[in-house]
């Protein structure tokens, strides 16, 4: 399988904006609207001990939103030539990981959620989990 051409700056965060009164605030995420992908999967990180880090893969195909529901984390990004570190701290932002990327995930705050809005089911044949095996893939391109 081919690994796509993308590079980490063509990933964006997303305001993602809020509905906000005085009692608490609402934001809203809808495929097709403020998410430019069709959501196939939710699912959550929590309870993340001290110093840990995740991730530590790159998707062929799958495309995400990460949101930091609670708390806060870093989100280092690598096509193999750039690499960048984005804070996510606010529930109204996502950051929207494209496919072909390595990702890896730290920095937790104590408490901290982090959302995941994925554009595909969970399928281990979409990963590469060696970093060594990725820069080889993304070179070929
Ligand atoms: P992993 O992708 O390594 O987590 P992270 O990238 O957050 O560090 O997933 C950890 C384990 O959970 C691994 O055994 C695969 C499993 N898993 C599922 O079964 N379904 C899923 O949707 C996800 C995200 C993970």
């Amino acid at each position: 399988m081919a690994l796509k051409n993308n590079n980490v700056f063509d990933c964006s965060i997303i305001d993602m904006s809020k509905i906000n009164a005085t009692t608490g605030n609402i934001t809203v995420l809808e495929n097709g609207v403020n998410v430019p992908f069709d959501v196939k999967r939710v699912y959550y990180l929590y309870d993340v001990p001290s110093g840990e880090e995740r991730g530590g893969h790159a998707h062929y195909e799958l495309e995400q939103y990460i949101v930091a529901a609670s708390g806060s984390f870093d989100v280092i990004l690598d096509d193999g030539v750039n690499q960048r570190r984005i804070s996510l701290n606010r529930p109204n932002l996502a950051l929207h990981i494209v496919p072909g990327l390595w990702r890896e995930l730290d920095s937790f705050s104590s408490g901290s959620i982090t959302l995941v809005l994925a554009s595909e089911i969970y399928d281990e044949q979409d990963y590469i989990r060696n970093y060594t095996e990725y820069l080889k893939l993304k070179i070929k391109k």
